[in-house]
């Protein structure tokens, strides 16, 4: 890759207009000598976001987002350094520089696309023209708006249309050959590699088809042949390395300004399929492992990602593969989950017989990360002896090592102490000291109830099973209580969560901070009266607010009550009795 000097990137940012550029994209208003906004990187009422003309510096206080205005590129455009640094040289009409070597390098490249352009618009011309392609998607479900913001196409049969179509000159023929869409025979007969096949482009970050995926139509061809393997993908190339793509993220990026999650699914008809019912948030591995390069990119686009799979043998094992990609990156305020679709079933069968509500349901029911791996994990080991929680131990700690330092990292640790009784290593990178700090400064606050009993919750889920809807407290009006309730119904729906995955399913709201900090005070009193002390404070909540509501009624005079209202006066003056 082309390295570009150090000093030709300052210039670039100094002379760069952040304000400008920012404020293209989130609206700013002055505050002095700098700008403010709402915070493109959280969800936010009040503007933490600024942005400093004379520091060419943006900076959240909420979120702590910082950067240049070339990491504002990388982050809200979801550009890779390389195409920032293009994009922002664009705008200020400069070139960037290379070494000559690249820069032929660079027109070859560009031929490369060039010529995967064209065989896009010859694919989508030709499926246009054939009725057996187009009833194959029709019998699919797939409109003709979904086949166009995929351009679909279609590889008629015989072994040269698009080699004589494009392959003009011996030029374009070369460009064919290099792109992988002409295949060479052992006897160096140069043909047409994808034929009979619908046809999927796989598209870059910027939207440029770089490889195709193609797949049959029948079990034989027009002329009685095996059809051969369901799908045939476009061979790694200079422009296609299959382990660094996803196919459908550009798709994805298309339909958002803002990118509320990714769903990782195995193929291609999944997530033209999920597009068709109105889940534009599906991306594909092509035919291989989640690889850390995946992560990384999934991660770069979005902060919650769930990962689908079938529930056999394999997708488990693919599923743990995706997750050790992932557990080094599950920086704080990223989600993972997983979800198991039943036996026989992919993501494309169960968006048609379910709709997009039975599959969203499906996710809302997905797993989280720290569940599957302890799971997982514990599988064949027997924690009622001491050997088996010691090997568990063993066997987790190098993969928790992975991930980076946070509030994640540590209840990864803390829910293995828990399952083997064995105290964990403390984090890697803080040192030990600062622990005893953070914990006195946790202690002081004297909480109000609400606050009291969520964190109890927090620290320990389980006790608002105990905790029935209806919520009597609901229309009390004290900070929290949302909040609470909000905590309490995500308990009753995931009995089994853990402290980790609430922190993770509040991660990027307003509450999120204040949580982490109550998961992190110390309880006084023995955890036996948890329980009680749960069950109690709940118990004053709901008498506060009759409270509140005999207040309400009192206030009133007694003329202007209705006869329901009266009664209720009544009833809760002889409860207070
Ligand atoms: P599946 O066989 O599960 O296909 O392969 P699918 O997506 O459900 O396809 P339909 O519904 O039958 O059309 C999943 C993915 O594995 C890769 C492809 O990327 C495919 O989308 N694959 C599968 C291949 O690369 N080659 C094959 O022969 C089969
Ligand atoms: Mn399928």
């Amino acid at each position: 890759m082309a390295r570009i000097p150090d000093a030709f990137i300052d210039d670039l940012i100094a002379r760069t207009d952040i304000v400008e550029l920012i404020g293209a994209r989130v609206p700013l208003k002055r505050a002095g000598r700098e700008y403010q906004g709402l915070c493109p990187f959280h969800d936010e009422r009040s503007p933490s976001f600024t942005v400093s003309q004379t520091k060419q510096f943006y900076h959240c206080f909420g979120c702590g987002a910082h950067g240049s205005a070339l990491r504002f590129l990388m982050e809200y455009d979801k550009l890779e350094f390389l195409d920032a640094v293009e994009e922002l040289a664009r705008r200020n009409g400069m070139e960037v520089p290379r070494e000559t070597r690249q820069r032929n390098e660079d027109g070859h490249l560009r031929q490369m696309f060039g010529i995967l352009d064209a065989a896009t618009h010859w694919f989508s011309g030709q499926l246009v023209a054939s009725k057996r392609a187009l009833d194959y998607f029709a019998r699919r479900g797939i409109d003709a708006a979904t086949r166009e913001r995929f351009s679909l196409g279609y590889a008629p049969e015989g072994f040269d249309g698009l080699k004589n179509a494009l392959g003009t000159d011996p030029e374009s023929l070369r460009l064919l050959e290099q792109t992988g869409m002409l295949a060479r025979s052992d006897g160096g007969h140069v043909y047409d590699r994808f034929r009979e096949r619908v046809i999927f482009p796989i598209h870059d970050r910027r939207g440029r088809p770089i490889a195709f995926g193609g797949r049959i139509i029948g079990k034989t061809t027009a002329d009685g042949r095996e059809a051969g393997p369901k799908y045939l993908n476009s061979p790694e190339t200079p422009l296609f390395h299959k382990g660094r793509e996803l196919y459908g993220l550009w798709q994805v990026r298309q339909a958002h300004s803002k990118i509320p999650r990714l769903i990782v699914v195995e193929g291609y008809m999944d997530v033209v399929a999920l597009f068709q019912y109105g889940i534009a948030t599906a991306v594909a591995t092509l035919g291989t492992a989640t690889t850390p390069e995946h992560a990384e990119l999934l991660f770069r686009n979005a902060a919650d990602v769930f990962f689908c799979f079938d529930g056999d043998g394999a997708g488990r094992r693919a599923a743990w593969k995706a997750l050790e990609s992932v557990l080094p990156r599950m920086k704080e305020g990223r989600q993972a989950a997983f979800l198991f679709l039943p036996e026989g079933e992919d993501p494309d069968s169960v968006v048609r017989k379910e709709g997009s509500a039975g599959f969203e349901a499906r996710l809302a029911q997905a797993e989280p990360l720290s569940e599957f791996f302890f799971r997982e994990q514990a599988a064949d080991t027997n924690l009622n002896t001491l050997d088996g929680r010691a090997r568990l131990a063993e066997r987790c700690k190098p993969l928790l090592e992975n991930i980076p330092d946070g509030a994640f990292r540590d209840l990864m640790f803390q829910r293995l102490s828990e399952l083997t009784g064995l105290s964990q290593a403390p984090r890697a990178t803080t040192p030990v000291s600062a622990a005893p700090r953070r914990r006195s400064d946790a202690r002081a606050p004297r909480l109000s109830l609400v606050r009291n009993i969520i964190t109890l919750l927090l620290h320990n889920p389980a006790l608002g099973l105990e905790i029935h809807p209806p919520y009597r407290f609901a229309h009390l009006r004290q900070p929290g209580i949302g909040l609470l309730i909000e905590l309490l119904e995500l308990i009753h729906v995931s009995p089994s969560i853990r402290t980790g995955a609430i922190l993770e399913h509040f991660s990027g709201r307003d509450e999120a901070a204040a949580l982490e900090k109550l998961s992190l005070t110390e309880i006084p009193g023995d955890s036996r009266g948890w329980q009680e002390a749960v069950v109690q404070g709940i118990e004053k909540l709901v008498a506060q607010t009759r409270e509140q509501r005999l207040g309400e009624l009192k206030s009133r005079d007694l003329s202007t009550l209705s006869s329901d209202e009266k009664r209720e006066l009544g009833e809760l003056l002889l409860a207070r009795a």
